[in-house]
């Protein structure tokens, strides 16, 4: 059994510098280590996707909520409190479809009432270890999650996965990728197939470089590629992460996953889906609800810094799309693997 326990890096952590993120917009081919030192270039790291991934956004967004808190104790008590709401307000603008964001921040103003008659800098303490306890929790999660989902995967063959649901999306270890590690460490002899996912190409350059530095078997494909290889028998099953699931099981993930989704139903291959509770937005009944974030267009008609559009045609580029429960097999937590009908079973986790 190899044993892929330590990731060789960090995708975010709280340091007494500041808060540390590794900038993945500069992955594959650097390696470069941010040090965020105010909750505005946490907030800027957060748009720009220096960071991304819903879990990952998350615990980041906690982190600049405590590191404004930190920055803000010398303030007298009333503006401390209002400059701490502005922070978690700040964090909330920075990307729309995630609820792990939101979720993570709400967490943030929990700890601030209840220790609202403390003085500045307890409650500014009290945050700072409630982000990390969130970070803590986020790996452990992925973990668990990797537990219960690697019986889902085949022994042997081609896993196709879209995004970046990986240790670089999260604290540490992965959802989708997560389970498709624990899988590996199980004995299992699994391939990845990474879809490049464009435009951002999350599958090309972080899916690959970590799996690729883990010793997990990884070919990278374009995303068009998907249905022949599916039709070819040559995929055994397809896990991704997701942005928000609504009460009923629709999933937002990374555009694209809704076409992969019915391309797996027309050739009868397994559909997974793999995220953590905070992800699970059971105050939406449906996936209509979603609020989907459109991205500048520059992200479709460059590539870096190349034009590969020609000047003046406008480009479309909602960042996420939603796949109908229907088309989902599974959808496995921390808590367990949900399974149809998931108005039922996702209340169920959730403990209701
Ligand atoms: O725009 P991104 O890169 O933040 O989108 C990420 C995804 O769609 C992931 O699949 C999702 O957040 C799950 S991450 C464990």
């Amino acid at each position: 059994m190899s044993d892929l326990r330590e990731t060789s890096f960090h995708t975010v952590e709280w340091t007494d510098d500041g808060v540390v993120m590794l900038d993945q917009r500069l992955l594959p081919t650097e390696e470069v280590y941010l040090v965020l030192k105010s909750s505005e270039e946490v907030a800027d790291a957060i748009r720009k996707m220096v960071i991304r991934g819903a879990p990952a956004i998350g615990v980041a967004a906690a982190m600049g909520v405590a590191l404004g808190a930190v920055r803000a104790v010398g303030l007298p008590a009333d503006r401390f409190a209002s400059r701490l709401e502005e922070v978690c307000s700040l964090m909330a603008s920075t990307r729309p479809t995630a609820v792990n964001l939101f979720w993570a921040i709400e967490r943030m103003r929990r700890v601030t009432r209840s220790a609202s008659d403390q003085k500045p800098e307890r409650i500014a303490a009290r945050l700072v270890e409630e982000a990390r306890a969130m970070r803590r929790e986020d790996e452990e999660a992925c973990r668990r999650m990797g537990r219960h989902g690697a019986a889902l995967m085949p022994d042997s063959g081609n896993v196709l996965t879209h995004c970046n649901a990986g240790a670089l999306a999260t604290s540490g270890y992965g959802t989708a990728l997560g389970v498709i590690r624990a899988a590996v460490e199980a004995g299992k002899k699994i391939t990845v197939l990474a879809d490049e996912t464009r435009p951002f190409l999350q599958g090309a350059r972080l899916t690959a470089w970590e799996l690729a530095r883990d010793n997990i078997p990884v070919t990278v494909i374009t995303d068009n590629m998907a249905g022949h290889f599916m039709k070819k028998g040559e995929i055994g099953a397809v896990i991704v992460g997701a942005d928000r699931i609504a009460a009923n099981g629709d999933t937002a993930n990374k555009i694209g996953t809704y076409s992969v989704a019915v391309l797996a139903r027309e050739n009868g291959i397994p559909f997974f889906v793999a995220a953590p509770l905070s992800t699970i937005d059971l105050k939406i009944p449906t996936g209509d609800h979603i609020p989907i974030e459109e991205r500048d267009a520059r992200e479709v008609t460059h590539i870096r810094d190349q034009r590969i559009a020609p000047d003046g045609v406008p480009a479309a580029n909602p960042a996420f799309d939603v796949t109908p429960h229907r088309y989902i097999s599974a959808i496995i937590t921390e808590a367990g693997v949900a399974r149809p009908p998931y108005t039922e079973s996702l209340a169920r986790l959730n403990g209701i």
